[in-house]
């Protein structure tokens, strides 16, 4: 019998190097996570990015968690936010397709991973899809999240961690036309962070009328090997520039290439593959220097 993805069997932990664990997607064929580490990654690309420690202080923050997946971007942000300010009232937004993947990370040992106040909100927002205690706020959308956004008018987030597959697995969500949906639910002094650096994803973001910044490159530890195209660890953007770490000449020559021509959705309905040829046809007709020259000018192999 052929095993259905909703079986949560499907789900097989995979450890990453800081000892957290993830899953890999057989669908998109990609791991949840980077390799280097899940737990890491949600707390250093989404909320250190997004400025959690100072933005505690308030009284109460607002999040958007966009492919809430495991949950460890909002475990993460729960975690920081509470360990500075243990009275700050958070409401949280959590967009996902697939509900079997919140409820596999509820799982030893994965829910480990978190402390035991946070370990029960995960559980609450995967088995009802949401959580409600005096210091919480938290709903879980399942569905496509083109058009489970679209029902959260009105609401305008601190801070939202956008995390889909990367864009060639997963275009659909890193379009012009998304990334305006996104910006309808940002506040004027939020934050968004994700942790792609890809021209494209940059030049759409500033097509949505973003201002964008540069995630820059942790400390490098003793024994780290640093391959040429790590520049960044990924992307910040805000309506204002003035809190973002600006771009360095390289990542600035970066989307003046071919490589910066966005992905396109203009009903936010169509398929990967309809996205993807469209994207190509941009690319052939595109002006823009060859991607290959600014490698080559960067020494980028
Ligand atoms: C890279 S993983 C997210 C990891 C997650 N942020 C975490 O910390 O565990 C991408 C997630 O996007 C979800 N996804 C894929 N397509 C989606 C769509 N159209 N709408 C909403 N979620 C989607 C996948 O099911 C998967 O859980």
């Amino acid at each position: 019998m052929t095993q259905l993805p909703e079986d949560p069997i499907a789900w097989i932990p995979k450890l990453t190097k800081d000892g957290s664990f993830t899953f890999f997607s057989q669908e998109f064929g990609e791991m949840f996570h980077s390799r280097q580490g899940a737990k890491t990654e949600a707390f250093l690309k989404f909320a250190t990015a997004t400025d959690l420690v100072e933005r505690s202080q308030q009284s109460s923050l607002r999040l958007l968690d966009v492919c809430y997946g495991l949950g460890y971007n909002t475990a993460a942000a729960l975690e920081t936010i509470w360990a500075a300010n243990p009275d700050c009232h958070i409401e949280v937004h959590g967009l996902e397709l697939d509900a079997t993947v919140p409820n596999a990370a509820i799982a030893s040992p994965l829910i480990e991973t978190w402390s035991l106040k946070v370990q029960e909100v995960l559980k609450a927002i995967a088995q009802t899809h949401q959580c409600h205690t005096p210091q919480l706020q938290a709903k879980l959308w399942i569905g496509d999240a083109r058009q489970t956004i679209q029902q959260l008018s009105g609401f305008l987030a601190d801070a939202v961690f956008f995390d889909p597959f990367s864009p060639s697995c997963c275009p659909q969500l890193w379009t012009v036309e998304f990334f305006q949906q996104v910006a309808k639910c940002l506040s004027h002094k939020g934050k968004l962070a994700t942790y792609s650096r890809a021209a494209a994803v940059r030049s759409a973001l500033l097509e949505a009328s973003f201002k964008i910044g540069t995630i820059p490159l942790g400390e490098a530890h003793a024994g780290d090997r640093r391959l040429p195209h790590e520049w960044s660890q990924g992307t910040v953007a805000a309506f204002k520039g003035d809190r973002l770490c600006p771009l360095s000449l390289m990542e600035q020559e970066h989307l003046q290439t071919r490589a910066s021509v966005p992905y396109r959705d203009p009903h936010l309905s169509d398929s990967a593959e309809v996205i993807l040829a469209r994207y190509e046809q941009e690319r052939q007709v595109c002006q823009k220097e060859a991607t290959s020259s600014w490698r080559q000018r960067w020494g980028i192999k």
